[in-house]
């Protein structure tokens, strides 16, 4: 196929360019029915390694390994036409160097085609961002709240109410922007704090659990969905409650099986007399 006629994603260099235009619209995508219904509304689809927790049970996203991102990168990108498509790197499978760093992100935009990739990570990271970038990395960066590092970090709670932990997650950010990632995710972080970073950094900020300041929003998709009911941080908004609908349509589907009203006429081969 030639490159006249394809359909062109969002690039990351033009995501770059939204801050100040509008606010960015993000959400999470692991699977190809999903990143169907969701690309044309967004502006960028995060294959996040949330999927480790969200669709195989994990108790954190440590567990999620560079061959669960590369299958369910694959899965986004068979269905994204629009949005820009950036999955995450895994825990372990980029922070020992820049070299490892480099292997594992361009494994995962070969083998998947996506556009760039996330990883966690401030001042630390980043000399490695910068090594990828000059590389041909779109790196989208990730402050604030890291969930790879909430064991040695203390938890999920939001964080910049101590001087100390503002100034650490601002010299993070100003980093993560100076090294040449073209947004970065802030998550779980207090509004004033989340406010003056997004003033201060040239490129997008992108929130969870982080105000309206920031210059776009994303969420995990199935919290939107409602497809957790057992458990609603304060930063998710319900945009749908499926979880109610999917019970109630096993249940329908269980009596009908056990009473033999399904599979009726309708749903059944004959053969044609
Ligand atoms: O893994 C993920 O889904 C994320 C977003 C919540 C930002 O990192």
């Amino acid at each position: 196929m030639s490159a006249v006629g394809r359909q062109k994603r969002v690039s990351p260099a033009a995501i770059t360019a939204l801050k100040g235009e509008r606010p960015i619209v993000c959400l999470t995508a692991y699977t190809t029915p999903i990143a169907r219904l969701l690309d044309p509304h967004c502006d960028l689809l995060l294959v996040g390694d949330s999927l480790g927790m969200v669709l195989y049970g994990m108790e954190s996203t440590i567990g999620v390994t560079t061959e669960m991102m590369i299958g369910h990168g694959k899965a986004v990108m068979r269905a994204a036409t629009h949005a820009c498509v950036i999955v995450d790197l895994p825990f372990g499978a980029y922070q020992e160097s820049r070299e490892q760093a480099f292997r594992t992100a361009a494994r995962i935009m070969m083998e998947t085609g996506c556009d760039g990739v996330k990883l966690e990570g401030g001042e630390e990271m980043a000399e490695t961002v910068a090594f990828l970038v000059k590389r041909g990395i779109p790196v989208f960066g990730h402050v604030g709240l890291m969930p790879q590092q909430v064991s040695a970090t203390g938890g999920y709670r939001s964080l910049g109410r101590t001087e100390d932990e503002s100034d650490k997650i601002r010299r993070d950010a100003a980093a993560i922007g100076q090294a040449g990632a073209f947004a970065m995710v802030i998550e779980g972080t207090v509004e004033p704090l989340a406010r003056e970073i997004t003033a201060n950094v040239a490129v997008p900020t992108i929130g969870i659990g982080a105000s309206p300041a920031c210059d776009g929003q994303v969420l995990v998709c199935d919290d939107m969905l409602g497809l957790f009911n057992d458990f609603k941080p304060r930063f998710v908004k319900h945009f749908a409650s499926l979880a109610p609908l999917v019970s109630q349509a096993a249940e329908d589907y269980a009596r009908e099986v056990r009473g033999r009203t399904f599979p009726a006429d309708e749903h059944t081969f004959k053969l044609k007399r």
